[in-house]
């Protein structure tokens, strides 16, 4: 079996962080998103992965390479014309995909535990498609299975009134019947060849589609929230490691699971809280680093306090002020007003940027 990720769309929600980076690329417990997915499809014994980027993308490739760290080989389909819906990046793949089954994964997507039972119902059941289902509190926003006597009758793509309260998640297992399914949809009114429509197509046709229910956590991180929400569920999971090359004042308080990276510093006054991931070549000082934060390289934190939140790579904080649910971008600096006349705050915000002060 195959397997093929999503890398490309637009990520219009996540601007203006989505400006700079590809949505995939971006850190949760400071490792970028897509790699769970790769490790997750390496672990399931897939070696051959295709990866859809936008055209003329370069900065996936360069982070993410020809696979061979995690043992496997990856390939990269640039989905023609752009993004035109996640069903036409499967189209799109026909040639790398070929005749047989294969596993497609929306790589915005983080789930907890194996996709080896996946594999396995859509291999024992002989089905043609199977669908990884999620119990969701909005499914309005997904793609939603109508149910009945344990059966996926039709798939409704972010309908406003839901049939169920079950999302369809962006793991999903193929045949190539994908294909004929694909041939006889239209793109929706929001202009995409939508991948529910493939799903009602493959029911119509008696096909056999089946499905699985997610028991543990998995999100999809569309929006700054689920970014951080995503985050808080990764640092839960994530493994201290070692702490050589580590100073840390004798001082400083370091309290629950805290990974901090090599030639970091933690200096006085500081209380660090985990679960919280700290990157390489950071200094932190005079500063509290609350629960579910992820600080990347290079970074520096005096005079803070902060607290589920995402910090980028060389982003500078100094600004003697508590800062909760926050993404702040690679190279941000946030400062105290106090330290120029006149008083007040003084903000250079990027198009599309959110700031509650
Ligand atoms: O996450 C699950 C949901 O994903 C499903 O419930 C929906 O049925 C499915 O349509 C999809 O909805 P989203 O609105 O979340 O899709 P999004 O536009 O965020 O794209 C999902 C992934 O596919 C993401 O990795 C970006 C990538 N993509 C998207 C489009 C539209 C592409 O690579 N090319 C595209 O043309």
């Amino acid at each position: 079996m195959t397997a093929l990720i999503t890398a490309g769309g637009r990520a219009t929600r996540l601007r203006p962080i989505t400006y700079t980076i590809n949505k995939h690329l971006i850190p949760l417990a400071n490792k970028p998103m897509i790699f769970y997915a790769i490790e997750k499809i390496a672990a399931a014994g897939i070696t051959e992965i295709g990866i859809s980027v936008n055209p003329g993308e370069e900065e996936l490739q360069k982070a993410v390479g020809d696979g061979a760290k995690w043992g496997v080989k990856i390939t990269y389909i640039e989905q023609a014309g752009g993004p035109k819906g996640v069903a036409h990046v499967v189209a799109n793949a026909k040639a790398f995909l070929g005749d047989d089954a294969f596993l497609f994964y929306l790589g915005d997507n983080i789930i907890l535990g194996s996709l080896d039972r996946f594999v396995r119902a859509f291999e024992e059941q002989k089905l043609n498609c199977l669908l990884a289902l999620s119990k969701v509190k909005d499914p309005q926003r997904f793609g939603v299975p109508e149910l009945k006597d344990g059966r996926i009758v039709r798939v409704d793509e972010k309908p406003a009134e839901p049939k169920s309260d079950y999302a369809v998640t962006g793991i999903y297992v193929y045949d190539k019947s994908f294909f004929e399914a694909f041939a006889q949809i239209r793109p929706s009114a929001r202009g995409e060849y939508e991948i529910s429509d493939v799903h009602s197509r493959l029911i119509a046709d008696g096909k056999a589609v089946g499905y699985e229910e997610i028991t543990g956590w998995w999100k999809d991180t569309g929006k700054p929230e689920d970014l951080l929400e995503g985050n808080q569920l990764l640092l839960n999971e994530m493994a201290e490691g070692s702490r050589d090359g580590v100073e840390i004042d004798p001082a400083a308080v370091i309290q629950g699971r805290v990974a901090i990276g090599k030639g970091t510093v933690i200096g006085q006054k500081v209380l660090i809280r985990g679960p919280v991931a700290i990157g390489e070549n950071c200094r932190i000082e005079n500063s509290y680093i609350g629960p579910y934060t992820s600080i990347g390289k290079g970074v520096e934190v005096y005079s803070t306090e902060i607290e589920h939140s995402i910090v980028f790579d060389d982003a500078d904080i100094n600004c003697s002020t508590r800062i909760v649910d926050s993404l702040i971008g690679a190279n941000a600096s946030i400062t105290s007003a106090h330290a120029t006349l006149p008083l007040g705050h003084k903000l250079v915000v990027g198009d599309n940027a959110i700031v509650e002060i």
